[in-house]
């Protein structure tokens, strides 16, 4: 696990912004596994900064989100892939046959998991995928207690994740309680983990999944274990973490030649 710690979000997100377009400039046909929510929104403002100031070229780009919510008319405002287009698509030339969100409204959903996982298979796997983490501990929508070698599936949201989520609906009543997510065992076999977490709130998750045991209990800590995890966080979201002094010390004296 790679811990960078950035003194805001900003900085944060720039050096993962960078991680991505230098994937997509090196790799001739990149995977990107994306997340909705608010940690990965300063990426994708720099990624479409990047695509209209600089040409950065997503014609080659395939691209698979992690989750979305079971029930929702399309193109409703809360659902992620309103929120992938207003935030990304609309704003990159990522070809729209290459554009996979989780279909909330699939007739039979199990068939559609394993036809979702079956296109990330024909797409060689995901190269990078971004994350955030849950107050809870989840990654994509795996709550606690999901089995760490679960693949796409439909889940029960918890309370607290729908309070978290509440925003776009108008009240955690109205948040869907169900949702379609890639698996722990589909996120670890992407070739990178790119997890974002920023602010206080999310001090004591990053804690958990970064230094404590790795459980179902914190979902996140199963990246203990994923050969490239780079966890990138605001000072904010740092400051529960037993080893940040390291962290940053490592970081700092990093060799030329191991880029993150
Ligand atoms: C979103 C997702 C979730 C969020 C997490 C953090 O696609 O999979 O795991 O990343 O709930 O959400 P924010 O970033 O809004 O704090």
């Amino acid at each position: 696990m790679e811990v960078v710690i950035r003194p805001d979000s900003l900085e944060a997100s720039l050096i993962a912004a960078g991680i991505v377009a230098r994937l997509i400039r090196e790799n001739p046909r990149p995977v990107l596994g994306l997340a909705t929510g608010r940690s990965p929104l300063q990426v994708y403002a720099e990624l479409v900064r990047m695509r209209r100031e600089e040409g950065l070229d997503f014609s080659r780009v395939t691209t698979f989100n992690l989750d979305e919510y079971v029930g929702l008319p399309p193109g409703h405002p809360g659902s992620f892939r309103a929120f992938m287009n207003r935030n990304l698509f609309d704003h990159v030339n990522i070809p729209p046959a290459n554009i996979h969100v989780p279909d909330g409204s699939a007739p039979d959903i199990p068939a559609f998991c394993r036809a979702y996982e079956e296109s990330i298979r024909a797409a060689g796997g995901v190269d990078i995928q971004i994350l955030g983490i849950g107050t809870d501990g989840h990654i994509g929508f795996n709550e606690p207690s999901s089995s760490l070698g679960s693949r796409t599936r439909i889940k029960t949201l918890t309370e607290e994740t729908r309070r978290d989520n509440s925003d776009a609906f108008g009240g955690p009543d109205r948040v869907p309680p169900h949702c379609i997510t890639m698996g722990i065992g589909t996120i670890m076999e992407s070739r990178a983990c790119l997890l974002l977490a920023f602010g206080k709130k999310k001090a004591r998750a990053v804690a958990s999944a970064c230094e404590g045991p790795i459980t179902a209990m914190v979902p996140a800590s199963v990246l203990q274990l994923h050969p490239r995890a780079i966890i990138i966080v605001d000072g904010d979201a740092a400051s529960e973490l037993e080893k940040a002094d390291y962290y940053k010390w490592v970081y700092a004296h990093k060799p030329d030649w191991q880029r993150t």
